[in-house]
């Protein structure tokens, strides 16, 4: 293996360890209590034979606050809750992100698909929602997540958002098995809740709010030292003061997902350039290959930084770069 390989695969092995890193916020504790209280609850009531209406989780925040890695990590961390795998048939929670285009008849089909039951399109929208709702049954499933869930809503006509509402009340207070919804979406979901104070008094809202130096600068600083230490690298002297802090949190666009994975292509700069410790030049050259962007508008270069639109920067370049793999998968970031 030549040195420039061998570099590679030993950047590449601290990088992909730093991803699967999981930082714990706020908001994930209370997601988590809160879907330990309605998980056990439901579960009790199960035990004593009885039925009542389920309940469910709302989970919202901007593109690249963080939802699916607190979903993901939710059930990851549940090792007695029953997930959907080959062979089993009891699944306890089914997770899946809302397909394009957001039909709640294609949303049906894809629920039905990730649980083994692959249908015929042809069939009409109801039969697609009865046909999950006997399979939910008998699997056991006390949760349906639906991640990307604004798109239930968003360029979707009056009468097409009037069945949503309707189907996930009816997959709710369903009376012979209740299945509890845990949401997971852009701000935009919060509206198609607010549609109906049925549903909506269902949903407990937990929100993943942009961050700020006054609310996080010094969880930051806790969060780089810590990912700097599983690098085995230093922080570069004189590069850490809140004037910093203030332009990585801005180059994230104030989401902390976004400013975690700055850090980590910091991290990976200073690797590849092959630096003995981290420094601001990392952090630029990380900001500017994510976004491509001049200098002048480099968060961590521009002298009026708070006026560059770093969510827009970052977005420009995710939905310039085709997917080989899946030409037609929607892109991840968006602007707010
Ligand atoms: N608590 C966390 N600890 C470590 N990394 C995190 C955490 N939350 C988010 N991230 C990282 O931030 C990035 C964005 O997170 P994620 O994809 O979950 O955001 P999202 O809110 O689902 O965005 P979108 O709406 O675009 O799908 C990912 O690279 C993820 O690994
Ligand atoms: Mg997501």
């Amino acid at each position: 293996m030549t040195l420039k390989k061998q570099k590679a695969l030993a950047t590449g092995q601290i990088i992909s360890d730093l991803c699967a890193k999981f930082v714990p916020h706020t908001p994930f504790s209370d997601l988590q209590d809160q879907f330990d209280l309605l998980l056990y609850r439901r579960r009790a009531e199960l035990a004593a034979g009885r039925s009542s209406k389920a309940r469910g989780i709302v989970l919202i925040g901007n593109s690249g606050s963080g939802k699916s890695t607190a979903m993901t990590h939710l059930f990851n961390r549940h090792g007695d809750l029953e997930r959907l795998e080959p062979n089993k048939t009891k699944a306890e929670v089914i997770s899946l992100a809302v397909p394009s285009p957001a039909t709640l008849k294609h949303v049906g089909m894809s629920c039905l698909n990730a649980i083994g039951y692959p249908i015929r399109r042809d069939r009409t929208s109801g039969i697609i929602w009865e046909l999950l709702q006997n399979h939910l049954r008998e699997r056991e499933t006390l949760f349906l997540h639906l991640d990307e869930a604004q798109d239930l809503h968003i360029n979707r006509n009056e009468r097409e958002v009037q069945s949503v509402v309707n189907t996930l009340k009816s997959l709710m207070q369903n009376p012979s098995w209740p299945t509890g919804l845990i949401l997971s979406g852009m701000p935009a979901l919060k509206d198609l809740l607010h549609l109906d104070p049925q549903l909506s008094r269902r949903f407990v809202p937990i929100h993943l709010a942009p961050i700020s130096f006054t609310t996080h600068g010094n969880m930051l600083m806790e969060i780089i030292a810590n990912y700097l230490d599983a690098a085995k690298l230093p922080m570069a002297d004189g590069t850490y003061n809140s004037e910093f802090t203030k332009r990585l949190i801005h180059a994230g666009a104030g989401e902390l997902g976004l400013v975690i994975e700055i850090i980590i292509a910091a991290i990976e700069e200073a690797l590849l350039a092959d630096d003995t410790s981290v420094g601001l030049d990392n952090f630029i050259a990380a900001f500017r290959r994510r976004s491509g962007c001049v200098d002048d508008l480099n968060p961590f270069i521009s002298e009026d930084f708070r006026a560059v639109d770093a969510r827009k920067l970052l977005a420009e370049v995710e939905e310039e770069e085709p997917d080989v793999l899946m030409p037609n998968a929607r892109k991840r970031r968006r602007a707010a």
